[in-house]
C-alpha cells in the first residue's frame, strides 16, 4: 500500500460516471487549500461524462476505462487498478462511479477506498433512492459516505448529513437538496482521511483515535428550500 509521510499533499484518485458536481467540490476545496490532497486523476468509466471536463478544465488528467473493451468484471476491474495504481494515490474516491466493484478490486484498496451515497444508509442501498425515499413517505433522508467494503453501499460508515423531507417535494427538488450536502460533506470527510484523522480499522471505523458506534452526523448547513 502506498503511504504518505506528510498529510500535506495526500494524492488521490477520483473515479466519475456522471456530472461530477461532487467531484467539482473536491476539486474547488483542494484548490482553495481547505483540502489537503493532490487529485492526481479523474478516472470514468463513460467517455461522456461531464465530471471529465471538469478535470480538465481543473489541470488535472482525464482518463477513460471503458467496460465494453472488456470480457468481463475481473478484467475490466483488473484494467481500472494498474490505471489506478499508476497515480500511486494514498486515497481512492468514488463520486458517482456507476458500477459495482468485484471483491478483488474493494480488497485492494481495502481502508483507502470511500463512497458518497444519497441516502442516510443502511436505508435505501442501491439506485434510484430519491424516488424510494418519497415512495416511502419517509420526513428525513440525506447522504452517507462510508469506506467500501465487499458489501454494496453496506461499508462501515463515517459520516451523514440529514435533510428534511417537505410533502410537495418532487424527485429532482429532493436530489438537488442531498446534493447541496452532499458537496459539504464529502470534502469534510476526504479532509479528515488526508489529515489521518479516521481508519478503518476491520470492519469498524476510527475517529479520533475512538471506534465510531455510530456516524458522525454533520449538521446541514443551510435549511434547504
Ligand atoms: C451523487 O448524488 C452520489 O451520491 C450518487 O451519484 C450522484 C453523482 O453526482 N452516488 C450513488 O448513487 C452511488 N450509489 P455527481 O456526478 O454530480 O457527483
Amino acid at each position: 500500500m502506498p503511504t504518505h509521510t506528510t498529510h500535506s499533499d495526500l494524492p488521490m484518485v477520483v473515479l466519475v460516471s456522471g456530472e461530477g458536481t461532487n467531484l467539482q467540490a473536491i476539486l474547488d476545496n483542494s484548490a482553495n487549500g481547505s483540502l489537503p490532497v493532490t487529485v492526481a486523476a479523474v478516472i470514468s468509466d463513460r467517455s461522456q461524462a461531464r465530471a471529465l471536463a471538469r478535470a480538465h478544465a481543473a489541470d488535472v488528467a482525464a482518463e477513460t476505462c471503458l467496460p465494453a473493451e472488456y470480457p468481463d468484471r475481473q478484467q475490466y476491474d483488473a484494467a481500472l487498478i494498474r490505471l489506478i495504481d499508476r497515480h500511486s494515490p494514498g486515497l481512492v474516491v468514488l463520486a458517482g462511479f456507476m458500477r459495482i466493484l468485484s471483491d478483488h478490486f474493494v480488497r485492494h484498496y481495502r481502508g483507502r477506498l470511500l463512497n458518497i451515497h444519497p441516502s442516510l444508509l443502511p436505508k435505501y442501498r442501491g439506485l434510484h433512492t430519491h424516488r424510494h425515499v418519497l415512495a416511502g413517505g419517509e420526513r428525513e433522508h440525506g447522504c452517507s459516505v462510508h469506506f467500501v467494503t465487499e458489501t454494496l453501499d453496506g461499508g462501515p460508515l463515517i459520516a451523514q448529513t440529514k435533510v428534511i423531507v417537505r410533502p410537495d417535494d418532487t424527485e429532482v427538488v429532493l436530489r438537488a437538496r442531498v446534493q447541496r450536502q452532499e458537496h459539504r460533506l464529502y470534502p469534510e470527510v476526504i479532509g479528515w482521511f488526508a489529515r489521518g484523522r479516521v481508519q478503518l480499522d476491520g470492519e469498524h471505523v476510527v475517529f479520533d483515535g475512538r471506534r465510531l458506534q455510530a456516524p458522525v452526523m454533520l449538521p446541514a448547513q443551510e435549511q434547504p428550500a
